[in-house]
């Protein structure tokens, strides 16, 4: 008897494209917008299905397939360099069985004794350096394998990556590739200033890493508090029979490499390092989503080669993240400091990642919905390195009777006024800005904080003032007297001096500070920045129309709007009447003022060596109302050329016909100080004044 199996061929297609859009889109989310959407797991799973859909029909195959091509981190902002040697990823796993297959696939292609070096999967962005005669000339991303972003300027001002190696006896010329990562302390810190000034927050520590290489002023990058792990050398007739020898070698130049690595005979000792390490990456200072397995001898990595995508000597087994199950009991609707109502829900309490978890964030109503949560659901919560866990899913199979469809409240849960969401916005506000409680007290902590007006007091000292009486908006702080402060619940002398004497000090808080401190909605610390220096003080930015603000850099129509909105209520500009009046600062003061406005509206990359330094360079462009940019783009005003500038950033500036200017040209520019209202706009790239190449 002949039995006929159907396949439905078009199916199969119909689904591989599905998967190959949904993972091209995640992708760009992972690595383009540092933002993704969906767990590693969920991505991973896609992509298992992907290949396994493949391999059963070869004939769907395209070399664009996400199967055969690592996802592009490419940013157009960057200068983009070839790779020497493609930068692959890795074959991963969840399933110890696959590590065991692998292992024994290892044992019978070499046929040989060799051994494994086990390491920590670090969970960060991938990084390659280059080092010349023991200095490191160029760092750039994975990009898509073949070409890399160049991030080296973003590079020299991370910590731990030597400029110049140490001692001797390092190749002339090699690269070395690891990993950025932010600490989770770093990535906290980072997190709640974002949350302070109503960012978004990074979704974990990896994102914020990626999204920090990627920042546009390098500069800002030394804040950031990256690290880097190195992990693997590469090079031309390198002196080493074994990987753990490189990187010891390695080690000895001053490089970064973790000591956590273990050399394994074989799969038993494997299998101990991965169960050592689930639980003990726990205590790491860092995240870790896995171990990577390697074989150590190189002559036997070169043996076994590499796919289109992965080296075939390499695994990586990945832990899966944590989740807990547990029920929702309610959901409570916090109001921020500018108005912006979020949803949190109170779970029964669920032990996750060592930690007992009873709130967790639910984002907005959009995301109630999407998740079609009830009140008395079994919900999926999610840590991942956030700082408050997540709701990622509702097990709608152990729904009961009796659960409740949430209601998104109309009215502030605070004062009681209709809440109003903005057009294109996810959130709902309260727009009762000058008389709701917590958006009062909101702002007041705002205006104390570390980045705002400097203040030493928290959450609980504005608290007490506020529930006393003493303080509703922030020019009462400078109304205060050490008898009202002597009022409050623990102080004495001491600490009222103290708090007095520190308002006294924010007094010569600078003026981008200051408006920073105001609370403008969207107006963060870099907004705040270039308002104050183009419009140099206070009453030039209260007065300025709309046409105005959106002609200032990085303003678009939102922030003009909050702006125009703020300066239109009676109340502000009584508030700044009364802090002009204290003492604060709403000019920018000689030093902090621009020398001129030379380069107001221009961007310039500069390349190439100089009379002074490269960073004495950048502040003298940023001195005269400019702003300084790592690559060549559509957007750039003036390639800034000096000696032996970089081939590939001329070859790019002539194709985009950017105006080419050597010192010379430059200090000819700087040379002509005028107001911001006597600059003609001759837009990007007026050719006056320059010495072309
Ligand atoms: S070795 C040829 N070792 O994980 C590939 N990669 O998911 C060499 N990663 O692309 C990579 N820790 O960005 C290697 N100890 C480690 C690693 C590691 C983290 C990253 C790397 C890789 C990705 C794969």
């Amino acid at each position: 008897m002949i039995i006929f199996r159907f396949v439905d061929i078009a199916g199969i297609r119909k689904r591989i494209e599905e998967l190959r859009k949904e993972i091209a889109e995640n992708n760009r989310r992972y690595y383009v917008d540092s933002a993704p959407v969906i767990s590693d797991y969920d991505y991973d799973m896609m992509m298992n299905e992907l290949i396994s859909l493949e391999k059963a029909h070869p004939e769907f195959i395209t070399p664009d397939s996400p199967t055969q091509r690592v996802g592009s981190d490419l940013r157009k902002e960057f200068d983009q360099y070839p790779h020497r040697y493609p930068m692959l990823s890795l074959g991963n796993t969840y399933d110890i069985t696959e590590v065991e297959a692998f292992a024994d696939r290892a044992v019978k292609s070499l046929g040989k004794t060799f051994t494994f070096c086990c390491e920590l999967k670090f969970d960060g962005t991938a990084i390659c350096l280059t080092y010349r005669h023991g200095r490191l000339v160029r760092a750039l991303t994975r990009g898509d394998g073949v070409v890399g972003d160049d991030v080296t300027e973003n590079v020299r001002h991370i910590g731990n990556i030597p400029r110049k190696l140490e001692g001797d006896g390092y190749p002339d010329e090699f690269e070395i590739r690891g990993e950025i990562y932010m600490p989770y302390e770093a990535f906290d810190r980072l997190n709640e200033e974002r949350l302070r000034d109503e960012d978004q927050p990074f979704a974990n520590p990896r994102n914020a890493a990626s999204g920090s290489l990627k920042l546009i002023n390098p500069a800002e990058v030394s804040h950031r508090g990256l690290e880097c792990t190195l992990y693997h050398l590469l090079g031309e007739n390198l002196p080493f029979l074994t990987h753990d020898e490189a990187l010891k070698a390695a080690a000895s130049w001053g490089l970064p490499v973790s000591d956590k690595r273990r050399i394994c005979t074989g799969i038993s000792e494997i299998e101990e390092y991965i169960s050592y390490w689930d639980t003990a990456r726990k205590a790491l200072p860092f995240a870790t989503d896995g171990i990577v397995i390697k074989i150590n001898e190189l002559p036997y990595q070169k043996e076994l080669g590499f796919t289109a995508k992965f080296p075939r000597w390499a695994v990586a087994y990945k832990f899966k993240a944590e989740q807990a199950l547990t029920k929702l009991l309610s959901i409570d609707y916090q109001v921020g400091r500018t108005g912006a109502v979020t949803p949190v829900a109170n779970l029964e309490p669920v032990l996750l990642s060592g930690t007992t978890v009873k709130r967790a964030s639910l984002h907005n109503s959009e995301q109630m919905q999407l998740l079609n949560i009830r009140i008395g659901d079994y919900v999926y919560v999610e840590k991942g390195g956030e700082i408050i866990p997540k709701i990622t899913g509702v097990e709608l199979d152990r729904r009961e009777p009796g659960t409740i469809v949430p209601v998104f409240p109309d009215k502030c849960p605070d004062c009681g006024t209709p809440l109003v969401r903005d057009e294109g916005e996810a959130r709902f506000f309260c727009p009762n800005a000058d008389g709701c409680p917590t958006q009062l007290k909101g702002k007041l902590v705002h205006f104390i904080s570390r980045k705002a007006m400097n203040v030493i007091a928290g959450d609980a000292t504005v608290d007490q003032l506020f529930n006393l009486g003493y303080v509703r908006t922030p020019a009462d702080l400078y109304s205060l007297t050490k008898a009202q402060l002597l009022t409050l619940e623990g102080w004495k002398d001491r600490s009222a001096q103290r708090f007095l004497d520190s308002l006294e000090a924010s007094k010569q808080t600078a003026f981008d500070h200051v408006l920073f401190a105001l609370g403008i909605r969207y107006i963060g610390e870099t907004t705040a920045k270039t308002l104050a220096r183009h419009f140099h003080d206070i009453d030039s930015l209260i007065h300025a129309d709309r046409e105005t603000l959106l002609s200032v850099e990085d303003v678009g129509e939102v922030i003009a709007d909050s702006i125009l909105d703020y300066f239109s209520r009676q109340e502000n500009l009584e508030g700044i009447d009364r802090l002009k009046a204290a003492g604060l600062r709403f000019s920018m003061d000689e030093e902090s003022a621009p020398a001129s406005y030379a380069l107001e509206g221009k961007t310039i990359v500069i390349s190439g060596n100089f009379s002074i330094s490269r960073e004495e360079m950048k502040e003298l462009i940023t001195r005269h109302g400019g702003r300084n940019s790592s690559s060549v783009s559509g957007r750039t005003s003036y390639l800034l050329a000096g000696e032996k500038p970089g081939p590939e950033k001329i070859r790019k500036a002539k194709e985009l016909g950017v105006g080419i200017i050597d010192e010379a040209g430059f200090r000819e520019m700087i040379r002509l100080p005028q107001k911001p209202s006597d600059v003609p706009d001759s837009g990007g790239n007026d050719a006056l004044q320059l010495t072309l190449f």
